[in-house]
């Protein structure tokens, strides 16, 4: 039983030693040692490794090292007929939650804003809104998106989602589908995208979407750079439609140098950092898929290749 973890930049030796402490029996191999091909049954990757996977004859099982799989789906030569596990790790919802309230307090409570009056010495005080009051809307009410949903509505916001299918959810309106996506759009003040990135939703925050939304509304991007349609959102804020925006994900990553995003006024940018999969919470999810494989029970977090996530 073996497992091969392919990842270029990750910890091999944490993760290892994570996937032994919750599971003795299984034979962890790091990426380039991958012994001989056929013993891999399980294979742990991310990026462009998964150029790798055809090797394996024998894979049972491929997990994506993150919560995103469009990776995986996207390549042509992605072994036919092995089930997709996407990474679900407590911890990086936990810290997703944490950066996605920090960014949507932040527009909130106007820091922007404050920011400017600060470098221009301006002492004014500027109108509040009572969270009751402010429209937060949030594309993707899944494993993350439902979780910033619901500590939001936990702290009095007025909280709506948007989804494929149509779902109800405590405290939050709830939207589904492209009938319903202006109605979403157009009650949002702060929008924040959680989505996975496929066919359906890349290029989703483009210059229509933009224009569904209130005056002064601000975005957040926290899924993926293949969301944004880039010159549509730098249109949108110089014209002064849009108030802000706030992106830790980019088309291509690192963000270039001479890309306009690092310079915009209104633009906050990170570098892809809002959480990242941690081997001591997360090696738990795999070891116990790997359990349910082998007692023949359904796999958890299984993608469905079709849908694209
Ligand atoms: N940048 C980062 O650091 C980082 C870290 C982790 C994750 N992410 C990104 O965040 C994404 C979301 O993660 P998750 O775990 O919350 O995913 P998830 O549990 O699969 O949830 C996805 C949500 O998006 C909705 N959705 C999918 N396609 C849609 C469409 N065409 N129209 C409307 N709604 C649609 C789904 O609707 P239904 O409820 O109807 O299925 C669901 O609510 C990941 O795919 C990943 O790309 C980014």
């Amino acid at each position: 039983m073996t497992l091969l973890f392919a990842c270029r930049d990750g910890d091999g030796a944490d993760w290892a030693a994570a996937l032994h402490a919750d599971m003795p029996e299984l034979d962890v191999r790091v990426w380039p040692e991958t012994g001989d091909p056929d013993d891999i049954s399980y294979a742990l990757v991310w990026g462009e490794l998964a150029a790798e996977l055809p090797r394996f004859a024998n894979l049972e099982i491929i997990f994506s090292l993150g919560a995103g799989v469009e990776h995986l789906l996207e390549r042509d030569d992605l072994p036919a007929g092995v089930p997709v596990v996407r990474l679900v790790d407590p911890a990086l919802c936990a810290g997703k939650v944490e950066f996605a309230l920090m960014r949507l307090l932040q527009y909130h409570r106007r820091m922007p804003d404050y920011a400017a009056q600060q470098r221009a010495r301006q002492w004014r005080e500027l109108a509040q809104t009572l969270p009751d009051e402010r429209r937060i809307g949030i594309m993707g009410l899944g494993e993350l998106g439902g979780a910033v949903a619901g500590a939001l509505a936990g702290l009095g916001f007025d909280v709506a989602g948007w989804t494929r299918s149509r779902r109800t959810m405590a405290g939050v309106t709830c939207y589904a589908g492209p009938d319903d996506l202006d109605r979403f759009l157009n009650r949002t003040e702060i929008l924040l995208c959680l989505l996975p990135l496929t066919p359906d939703t890349a290029d989703i925050l483009n210059a229509d979407l933009f224009a569904a939304l209130p005056h002064g509304a601000a975005v957040i991007n926290l899924a993926r750079g293949g969301h944004v349609v880039d010159d549509d959102l730098i249109a949108a804020l110089d014209s002064g439609h849009l108030s802000g925006a706030a992106l830790d994900v980019f088309r291509t990553e690192p963000l270039p140098p001479d890309h306009p995003f690092w310079t915009h006024e209104r633009i906050a940018v990170t570098p892809h950092i809002a959480v990242w999969s941690r081997p001591r919470t997360a090696a738990g999810m795999v070891c116990d898929n790997i359990r349910r494989h082998r007692a023949g029970e359904p796999l958890r977090h299984a993608v469905d290749r079709a849908r694209g996530y």
